[in-house]
């Protein structure tokens, strides 16, 4: 595979652990989250737009814990409330096998006579994904402290409703993720170059690059990345049409614009 082919896909979106980068604003979130789900809370809405890191964050709290607590993740959003309780019923007890016909009041019941007895942790990705009705069940569930849930889910609208109905008590703790800093956005891009020893890629990239790159996706990394896949895509393309054309020592500006052309963050 060329260079340039291998770069792009660096910057595919993906949740990959083992990529995951410590960046300040991100270890600020880790440490934020991590404090809320040692406090005895029973929901914390974690929220942000897409592509600040929400997923990756959840995952590597999930990572981290899950040796030494009872913390759960539901990574796709089950929509149906009993397949969502039976779900829930093998966080409880995984040595046992799910009662047939298991309810959601019946699970309702089986969490208050476990009160004081059982703490686990669910932490739910794509919450925007619930109707209502089952996030109002899911607040229930709560009530009974015997599952603490974190809900991270796309601010909008919407999402704003409920963050004010339901997030707004004392017990409801709430950690919005915002954008990375040009800090952040730095330090995002050297590293993902790094990982994978591409270091003379990342010493490409001087301030005057990363300014650009910041400001065409204001430090959010899921723009970050389509920015970072395109301009490799474009420097893929040179090196086989017209090499003679890119540089090997620095990263253009006029290549910066180009993707950022391309992916519609500037008009020509
Ligand atoms: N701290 C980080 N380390 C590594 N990759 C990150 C980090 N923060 C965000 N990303 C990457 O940015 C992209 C968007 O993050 P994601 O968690 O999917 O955002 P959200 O869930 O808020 O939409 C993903 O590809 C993710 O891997
Ligand atoms: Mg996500």
């Amino acid at each position: 595979m060329s260079k340039f082919k291998d770069l792009q896909k660096t910057f595919i979106d993906r949740i990959e652990i083992s990529q995951y980068i410590g960046l300040d604003t991100s270890i600020l979130f880790y440490n934020k989250l991590q404090d809320s789900i040692s406090k005895p809370l029973k929901m914390i809405l974690l929220y942000g737009k897409p592509g600040t890191g929400k997923s990756i964050l959840i995952n590597k709290i999930y990572h981290d814990l899950k040796d030494r607590t009872d913390i759960f993740i539901i990574s796709t959003p089950i929509q149906n409330d009993v397949e969502f309780v039976k779900t829930l019923y093998t966080f409880l007890f995984p040595d046992e096998e799910v009662p047939e016909n298991l309810t959601y009041n019946q699970f309702i019941e089986i969490c208050n006579s476990l009160k004081d007895e059982k703490h686990i942790t669910v932490l739910l990705d794509e919450a925007q994904l619930y109707p209502s009705s089952m996030m109002e069940q899911i607040r229930l569930i709560s009530d009974t402290r015997v599952i603490k849930f974190v809900v991270s889910l796309h601010k909008t609208e919407k999402e704003d409703l409920i963050a004010k109905e339901h997030f707004q008590s004392r017990i409801w703790e709430t950690i919005e993720l915002k954008n990375g800093t040009f800090h952040d956005t730095q330090m995002y891009v050297q590293k993902k170059l790094i990982q994978q020893n591409y270091f003379e890629v990342a010493s490409m990239f001087d301030k005057s690059n990363i300014r650009l790159i910041h400001k065409f996706t204001k430090g959010n990394y899921r723009e970050i990345n389509k920015l970072m896949y395109t301009l490799f895509e474009i420097y893929d393309y040179y090196e086989s049409n017209k090499p003679s054309k890119i540089a090997h020592r620095t990263i253009k500006n006029k290549f910066i614009e180009m993707a950022a052309l391309k992916l519609g963050y500037i008009h020509a």
